[in-house]
């Protein structure tokens, strides 16, 4: 089960748009799918046509601390259609933060909420507010996967860097350090400043941005207004054909690292002992960066997680180098340098991943 936050504190960069259609684009694929309204505003509700069932069985009765108005989360979940489920908002969720402000485990509430819940999902995708207060931060901390909704607009890249502030700030004081990609979203093909703005959010998210891009179609709010998605609404849209491919990257990029999860634990399951006790190699890995603040290895061998386990280590001479024993086999890697993900300069053999770009390779 992953779970997934669609977030970012502009309002109106397609949050919601993204989250009913990317959800609704899973479901179609097979995957099972919980789409969670964190929003007080309940659009995702209103645009799935699920507004009328949050009367007491919502996202706030699922999270609250209140004994009359408390629910489980799976006493909370509505059926859309096939594969896709709700739990859908209303305005009382914006009392919340208040009702809970004394509580030291606020922040974790969903959190809490989804894995006490033992839900048999492929994806659970959050949709969130327009501000990075304590509902967004409920997301955050919940999530393993970070998606952010880029509108082609002049300030769409004005507040990204709080949330990224946010996600830095949650990395240090809890170890928790999700995934983070981004997706451009009302795109319009026949202005210059849409490729502009693109060319501009590329370079800012380099390899975090996904290669799919959402551009504006009316079939979009004309299926929301209709409260259903636009794969339902025509499935020949480009709303309906851009959130497929959305989907497809997604699925696509978790294919290839189960596959090459699977790749690596092969080995494993072969008889022989000579195999099942695979020799662990000791490799350095190393990056000249004097001026650096922190370096992370993160790659397959290690789920590209940033966290303690990954952070290199800097000697004297500007060097930095992390000592890792790994079995033989192939592995993809990236160095994070203050924040940036770069492929290993000293390494020339490297491949191309999922999302366009490159990773470093090594092989043993
Ligand atoms: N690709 C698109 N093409 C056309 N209209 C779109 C597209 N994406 C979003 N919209 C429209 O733009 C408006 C804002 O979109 P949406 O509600 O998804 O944004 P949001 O980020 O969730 O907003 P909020 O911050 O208020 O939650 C809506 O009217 C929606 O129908
Ligand atoms: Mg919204």
């Amino acid at each position: 089960m992953k779970i997934i936050a669609i977030t970012n504190q502009k309002g109106g960069c397609g949050k919601t748009t993204t989250a009913i259609n990317l959800s609704a684009a899973l479901a179609s694929a097979g995957k099972k799918i919980l789409l969670i309204d964190l929003d007080p505003q309940s659009h995702a509700s209103f645009g799935l046509g699920a507004n009328l069932q949050a009367v007491d069985k919502s996202t706030y009765n699922a999270l609250t601390d209140n004994e009359e108005k408390r629910r489980k989360l799976s006493d909370c979940i509505t059926n859309i259609c096939q594969n896709l489920d709700m739990v859908s908002s209303n305005i009382l969720l914006s009392t919340l933060e208040q009702e809970l402000k004394d509580k030291d485990d606020a922040v974790s509430k969903l959190r809490e909420a989804i894995s006490s819940a033992k839900l048999d999902y492929n994806y659970i995708i959050i949709d969130c507010p327009p501000s990075l207060g304590f509902l967004t931060f409920n997301a955050l901390r919940a999530a393993e996967m970070v998606l952010v909704p880029i509108d082609m607009s002049a300030f769409s890249l004005m507040g990204v860097g709080k949330l990224l502030g946010m996600l830095e700030l949650i990395k240090v004081k809890i170890g928790h350090s999700p995934a983070i990609n981004a997706v451009a979203t009302l795109f319009d093909n026949r202005t210059k400043y849409s490729h502009t703005m693109l060319t501009e959010i590329k370079s800012f998210f380099r390899d975090q941005m996904l290669r799919t891009v959402i551009r504006t179609s009316v079939a979009l709010k004309k299926a929301a207004a209709n409260g259903i998605s636009v794969i339902q609404f025509d499935k020949s849209s480009n709303g309906a054909i851009d959130h497929i491919a959305l989907a497809n990257e997604l699925l696509e990029a978790e294919g290839a690292k189960e596959f090459e999860k699977a790749l690596r634990e092969l080995p494993m399951a072969l008889p022989s002992p000579a195999i099942q006790e695979p020799v662990n190699k000791e490799v350095d890995f190393t990056v000249n960066a004097p001026d650096a603040r922190e370096i992370y290895l993160v790659g397959d061998f290690n789920h590209w997680k940033i966290n303690e386990e990954s952070r290199l280590a800097r000697l004297d001479d500007g060097k930095w180098v992390k000592k890792m024993g790994l079995e033989p086999g192939k592995y993809r890697y990236k160095f994070v340098v203050d924040g940036e993900w770069t492929i290993d300069n000293h390494n020339t053999d490297r491949e191309q991943n999922a999302f366009g770009t490159f990773d470093s390779i090594i092989k043993l």
